[in-house]
């Protein structure tokens, strides 16, 4: 995460069309049904430059797909940089903190990227996430007894999605569960920072925030080192070895900062909208319920229809020409992954959810190439056991009609953030 950049705005001499004012994601409506502005962009100015975001923005399935896997051409180093450049007030916040997370996976490029992503990968395999399973289980089962003894109608996101992920990945870093609501807590603030919209004042307050989350995942690194325990981050000190070349402590530091906020929101949104879309279309509710569809593609379907992380960013590391477009080197690209997910070009139908459907693998919102999302498999583990659990247990699981359905406006994540339910 770069916080300590300075970025210079507006491209000079990007082509303003009418695409470049319809498209403002923080818009109400935009916020409210991001599909429908994205389908009429995608049919009428597929690739289009907005000064909103200094970028230009990518919709269709196969250029997206083309530019997230061509590291050659496309840089990811600004993929975790805030939107706007931050205020004098929060650098300083940041810089009186020695806050240091240098580039590491998501934002990183080859060949540096290669060598950090062998070495955090490699005690992040299927044994150490299926041993997960067991508890993920358990977690959501004390979650629904919790949630099955109280009033209706209930928050089915305050009651199970919010926390599940955290606990779980809680469970893999080797954190206390009662730190849940503080890390949640950070890492909104870290979403608000690095795709929102914050005045200067909120940048500061946040700029505290993302200094604070630093500390604590350099303090944890430094108590797995003096005490390791059986979890991911303690495997991480045991593989270094004292070695620096192969990761420095502030690397391994870095990287849990950067999984306690990458490893659980975007889980939590992904339940969240996927329960969302399931009730509102009950037919595939009761198709779930009567096992006619496993939890595994309801869970795949739902991300290909409602991705939490809606769109990526690259940098132009050359002159390109993308579908007619020359884009000069230095220019920064904005790809919607939530377009490119509704691309008819792609999907039939793409604007129905229809879990099993057969090329649902296409979708790219765990991303693609290199960068291809490490904690897939344990998010498709986590989706799978809420969908199951919440299916055997609440099978008249009903939406309260009419509710507000609210999002945070950003430009790159989207959750649904309360689901009232009945059962
Ligand atoms: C539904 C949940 C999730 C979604 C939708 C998601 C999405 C993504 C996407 C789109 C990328 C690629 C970013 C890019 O190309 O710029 C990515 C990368 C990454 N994700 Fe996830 N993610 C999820 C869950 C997780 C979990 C549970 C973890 C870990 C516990 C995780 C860890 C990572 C890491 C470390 C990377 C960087 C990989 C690299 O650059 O080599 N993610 N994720």
């Amino acid at each position: 995460m770069r916080l300590l950049i300075d970025e210079a705005a507006v491209q000079t001499g990007a082509p303003i069309t009418p695409a470049s004012a319809q498209f403002d994601p923080f818009a109400p409506d935009y916020v409210a049904d991001p599909y429908a502005k994205l389908r009429t962009l995608r049919e009428s100015e597929p690739i289009f430059y907005s000064p909103e975001l200094s970028a230009w923005v990518v919709t269709r399935h196969e250029t997206v797909r083309n530019v997230i896997r061509d590291v050659a051409r496309f840089s990811s180093s600004i993929v975790s940089d805030p939107l706007r450049p931050m205020c004098p007030n929060a650098r300083k916040v940041l810089q009186d903190a020695a806050f240091n997370v240098p580039p590491l996976l998501v934002n990183n490029d080859p060949p540096d990227h290669s060598r950090v992503r062998r070495f955090m990968g490699t005690p992040f395999q299927i044994p150490r996430l299926n041993a997960l399973e067991p508890f993920t289980r358990e977690t959501v089962g004390l979650h629904l007894d919790r949630m099955m003894a109280g009033p209706q109608p209930a928050d089915l996101v305050k009651g199970l999605t919010w926390d599940v992920p955290a606990l779980v990945l809680f469970k893999l870093i080797g954190i206390p569960a009662s730190d849940v609501d503080r890390v949640k807590g950070w890492a909104e603030s870290r979403v608000a920072l690095t795709s929102g919209r914050p005045s200067d004042d909120e940048q500061v307050r946040l700029a505290r925030g993302a200094a604070e989350f630093y500390q604590y995942s350099l303090a944890l690194v430094e108590d797995k080192l003096r005490h390791p325990t059986d979890d991911y981050t303690s495997d991480l000190i045991r593989l270094r070895d004292g070695d620096d070349a192969k990761a420095s402590l502030n690397e391994i530091a870095g990287h849990v900062f950067n999984l306690l906020f990458a490893g659980h929101e975007t889980t939590s949104s992904a339940a969240a909208n996927t329960f969302l879309a399931l009730l509102q279309n009950r037919e595939q509710w009761q198709r779930l319920c009567a096992g006619e569809i496993k939890a595994s593609q309801v869970a795949e379907e739902g991300l290909r229809f409602e991705p939490p992380v809606q769109a990526r960013r690259r940098l132009v590391k050359q002159d390109v020409e993308l579908e007619g477009h020359k884009i000069p080197a230095g220019s920064k690209l904005f790809i919607m992954v939530a377009s490119a997910n509704r691309d008819p070009q792609r999907f039939e139908e793409p604007d129905q959810f229809c879990p099993g459907r057969p090329d649902v693998q296409q979708h790219l919102s765990f991303g693609a190439g290199i960068h291809l999302c490490m904690g897939a498999p344990l998010a498709r583990q986590e989706l799978s056991v809420m969908l199951d659990e919440v299916s055997r247990r609440m099978p008249g699981l009903r939406m309260v009609p009419d509710q507000a359905l609210l999002y945070t406006p950003n430009t790159s994540f989207r959750g649904l953030r309360k689901l009232l339910v009945s059962w």
